[in-house]
């Protein structure tokens, strides 16, 4: 079968740019332009892009960043630095710091899969990131702490420390399966336990297996110890899984990355793993999504719906780049679901686009070819049908933050931290109350989708103690936050992303003041919005999916999104560009008005405005009188 193909097909397989289409018309005849009966062949090797042949050359990610940590350098070369993204670190300069020379310091991003930080590992990232970072430790969207202005000099102290303690950076940037994320709710339910472990499954099955790390970080000597995860998935045997090679095209000739060969993946790749109905991680965001399917009657575990080809970055005035949510690609049994997202995995490691980074996400493979026609691509590697998508309950959003009861007589506790900043501050010590808790409780922490932490398996005799060494350090309780602020999410932005546009994380806070004066002003103090800001178009705090959302598109200027759901399920869509600061009061209080106005009984924000439109909301808020509308 595998000799049969359309032309039609492999051409738009073929990752092309001008066979790339994104237009939904377009797309739409690419979706009908073959009924597929046929397997489809991996597209010609053409041509390939300049960090394409970097990575080849690296001899699987070793060079030449070896040489370039030995100079006498501040900073690693461009080719260099683009390989050390694989082992975690970015090199960043603080761009309000003018001056001839950069001042190079180094980004480190741990590899957490589902979340979790043991009490020893917490207590290293605290002295770490005081001895040799800037002081403060940051919480990301993806459940992982990074460390901010390490030194070069350092980097090979600190990655490796956090290696030998068995934890790891490995993969936390690049073009592999960025850490994998799950709901952080620790109930000791059986459908969350499993979620959680496989989360860590999944992260073992797709890790780099290139000996560079060791050889750069530890002189080719190994680590003190493997990683946490990796022992607590050893029953699953993920490596025989991960090798085991069904001639069907998905294990490579490379005998040292089987899975990913020397191009590694084309553009990043994310997964996330939940249960049915809790989407606080924004599953719908991910290169591949599975939902945890137990037996209604024993708990016991059945397998995982699939969903697949979500993404956020897109591209300022870029039309074939846009955000996306994933599509349910089906149902596999859980003994063929790490071969199932094998094959995923291969379809976008050989179908994916290679010549356009900006479209060499999965999400646009699986948007050219449609949903059925990428299940097709991915059942000729996986050999089966893919069985359809069970039925599960509605999704909800929760951030898990405050008290709760997990299940078995402990506790755990969400501590909503404002856009994951962990650092000492005045009265407001954060980093400080962290430390005391891990020492005194010896708590293990969750790292929550939305850049806050979760203590998990808490002693309820300890819970006023929790309490109080929070309240000791100027930590207001839970129902202290503005919800606004809770619900809220922003990247770091300025002044060390080299990306931003303007500003996010340190704005957001007056933003979200300002719009709670509007709410006030109109009456509106009830209602929740989820609100999202970033410094460019890449989308790091997931903006698209938010209700309302301002992406950075010029110096104090942002794009204005509307229409995300509350529970996290659909895109947004642009309402308004290059929005001025001062203008935010004045953009926001004329939709607020047609809401109070229009909407239906219980509608939030976000579903309002998906209903109504861009259309309809424009032309309301062209002939809106300012003052004249309260709820
Ligand atoms: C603290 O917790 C870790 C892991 O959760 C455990 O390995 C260690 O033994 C504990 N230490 C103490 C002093 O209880
Ligand atoms: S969204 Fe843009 S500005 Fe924000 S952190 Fe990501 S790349 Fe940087």
């Amino acid at each position: 079968m595998r000799s049969t193909c359309s032309a039609v097909l492999v051409a738009l397989l073929s990752g092309s740019a001008s066979a790339f289409v994104s237009t939904p018309s377009l797309a739409a005849n690419a979706k009908s332009s073959s009924s597929l009966s046929m397997v489809l062949e991996k597209p010609a090797v053409k041509k390939i892009s300049k960090l394409e042949t970097l990575k080849v050359n690296s001899d699987h990610l070793i060079h030449p960043l070896k040489e370039q940590l030995q100079t006498e350098e501040i900073g690693v070369s461009k080719d260099a630095y683009q390989i050390l993204k694989y082992h975690g670190s970015y090199q960043q300069s603080n761009r309000e710091i003018r001056g001839k020379v950069k001042d190079f310091q180094f980004m480190l991003r741990l590899k957490q899969p589902a979340g979790e930080l043991p009490p020893e590992l917490y207590r290293l990232l605290d002295d770490l990131s005081a001895n040799h970072g800037q002081g403060d430790l940051r919480a990301t969207t993806r459940q992982c702490f990074q460390m901010h202005g390490i030194m070069k000099g350092s980097l090979k102290h600190v990655i490796s420390s956090i290696m030998d303690i068995g934890s790891s950076t490995v993969g936390a940037c690049g073009d592999v399966n960025r850490n994998v994320m799950t709901t952080p709710a620790p109930f000791a339910t059986a459908d969350y336990q499993y979620a959680r472990e496989w989360s860590k499954v999944f992260a073992q099955l797709f890790r780099p297996l290139t000996p560079a790390f060791s050889e750069i970080w530890f002189d080719g000597e190994k680590a003190a110890t493997v990683e946490t995860w990796s022992k607590e998935v050893e029953h699953h045997n993920v490596d025989e899984a991960m090798l085991y090679d069904s001639g069907r095209g998905i294990i490579l000739p490379d005998a040292v990355e089987p899975i990913y060969g020397d191009r590694y993946l084309p553009r990043k790749f994310k997964i996330g793993v939940t249960v049915p109905g809790d989407n606080s991680l924004d599953v719908y965001t991910n290169d591949i999504g599975c939902v945890v399917i137990t037996n209604p009657t024993t708990g016991e575990l059945e397998g995982f719906n699939i969903m697949v080809g979500g993404g956020m970055g897109r591209t300022h005035n870029k039309e074939n780049t846009f955000a996306r949510a994933a599509d349910h690609l089906g149902f596999v049994p859980k003994e063929d679901v790490m071969e199932l997202l094998k094959s995923i995995l291969a379809s976008q490691r050989d179908h994916g686009n290679r010549d356009v980074r900006a479209n060499a996400r999965m999400k646009y493979l699986v948007h050219t070819l449609g949903i059925d026609n990428f299940r097709t691509l991915v059942e000729s590697y996986f050999g089966k049908k893919i069985q359809p998508w069970r039925s599960i309950p509605e999704w909800k959003y929760n951030d898990w933050m405050g008290w709760w009861e997990q299940g078995d007589g402990k506790l755990f506790y969400g501590l909503h931290v404002d856009n994951g900043r962990v650092k000492d501050e005045g009265s407001f010590r954060l980093k400080s109350a962290l430390r005391v808790l891990v020492d005194k409780y010896n708590l293990s922490m969750i790292l929550s989708p939305t850049q806050s932490l979760i203590f998990r398996d808490i002693d309820p005799n300890d819970k006023d103690g929790v309490d109080a060494v929070l309240r000791e350090h100027g930590i207001v309780s839970i129902e202290e936050v503005d919800p606004l602020a809770r619900l809220s999410m922003s990247c770091p932005a300025l002044p060390l992303c080299g990306l931003a546009q303007t500003e996010a994380e340190r704005i957001m806070p007056s933003y979200l003041e300002r719009i709670r004066a509007v709410l006030t002003k109109m009456n509106l103090d009830d209602e929740e919005i989820l609100i999202r800001m970033t410094g460019c178009p890449n989308g790091c705090a997931r903006p698209y999916m938010a209700e309302l959302a301002f992406v950075g598109d010029g110096p104090k200027s942002y794009q204005v999104w509307l229409g995300g759901s509350p529970v996290l399920t659909r895109t947004a869509y642009p309402f308004m560009a290059k929005m001025k600061d001062d203008d935010l009061e004045a953009t926001l209080e004329p939709i607020l008005a047609m809401f109070i106005q229009q909407r239906q009984e219980f509608e939030a924000f976000g579903d309002f405005c998906h209903r109504a439109g861009a259309d309809a909301i424009e032309a309301y808020c062209a002939s809106y009188v300012p003052g004249s509308i309260v709820a």
